[in-house]
Parts: C-alpha cells; structure tokens; sequence
C-alpha cells in the first residue's frame, strides 16, 4: 500500500543536492511513484520531487489541469516556448507564494513506471508543475526564480476567495 511520507522543509541541505539518475526502473522505482503520487494528493499539491521526501533520485510526480497524474523517471526538458507569470508555491516552503516567470509550453521527456520512454507536453498550471519539480531535482527552489523578492508573501495575503485551493493547485 502506498504510504504518505513527511515532505521535507526549506532549509534541509538534501533539497539543495542535484538528485542522481535512476539506472533501473524496477518495483522500488515504482513503490517511490506510488509514494509520491499518495504523498502529493495528501498535501494536496500539483507536483513533488522524490528528493521533497528525501530520497535522492531522479523520479517526480505531477498532477495535470485534467487531473491525469505523471510519474516520471529521469525527466528531461526537452523543449519549451513561450513565457508565463505567475504566483506558484511549494510543498517544501508551506504557507508562502512568490511570483515566478516559467515557460508556457513544455515538453519532458522520461521513463515510465514501467521503464518505457515517454514524451509529455503541457501548458499553463501544468507545464509551471513540470518546471517547478524539474528544478526540485536539480535543488533548485522556487524562491531562487522571483521575478523580485517583493511578491514572496504568505498564502494569506493573496486576495481571492479561491486562494487556498489556488494556491494547492501550484504547489509543488
Ligand atoms: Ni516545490
């Protein structure tokens, strides 16, 4: 059964390490998958990095606009276009949001749960969740991409009826 393991905070050293590559997918790989697609819904969130529950590898989850659930191995951005702005948060910094520039349109590439290689492209929500998960795995934060530090802010501040959910949708 998948279980829902801690999601790790800011200021742990293991979110600053670059995540090594997987060389097997093979039924640990996808006990991790399984855990991170558990973890992330718990949050709930919109993506998560395997390095957010501490373990080290290249794998993450991402949760599409249509509610379809990705779970990559060794993801690669292979193509991106265009620009977006936009508040985004993250599962490791709980309670924050900052606005940060990302591409509009991705395409990652990676290895399945079941070690096929796959190509996924997304736009909008669901392509900042790509970039976002794919800096994770490189111990990027989002807060090193501010557009200024002046649009870090707590969650609370942002003025919306739908902010928390919102605010859900691009955590990662
Ligand atoms: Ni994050």
């Amino acid at each position: 059964m998948p279980v829902v393991r801690p999601i790790l905070t800011f200021e742990h050293p293991a979110l600053r390490e670059k995540a090594k590559k997987v060389t097997r997918v093979d039924v640990s790989i996808q006990r991790l998958l399984d855990d991170l697609t558990e973890t992330m819904l718990d949050a709930p969130g919109a993506g998560l990095a395997a390095n957010q529950i501490g373990v080290p590898l290249r794998v993450c989850v991402v949760k599409g606009d249509d509610k379809q659930i990705w779970g990559l191995v060794n993801p690669e951005l292979v193509k991106k276009e265009g620009a977006q702005v936009g508040y985004e948060g993250c599962l490791s910094y709980p309670g924050w949001v900052g606005e940060v520039e990302r591409a509009e349109t991705v395409v990652v590439k990676g290895r399945n749960r079941h070690g096929k290689e796959i190509r996924v492209k997304s736009t909008g929500f669901t392509a900042r969740a790509f970039q976002h998960e794919l800096d994770h795995l490189d111990g990027i934060l989002f807060t090193d991409r501010l557009t200024s530090l002046d649009t870090l802010r707590r969650v609370e501040e942002l003025i919306g009826e739908d902010k928390e959910e919102a605010v859900a949708a691009a955590s990662g």
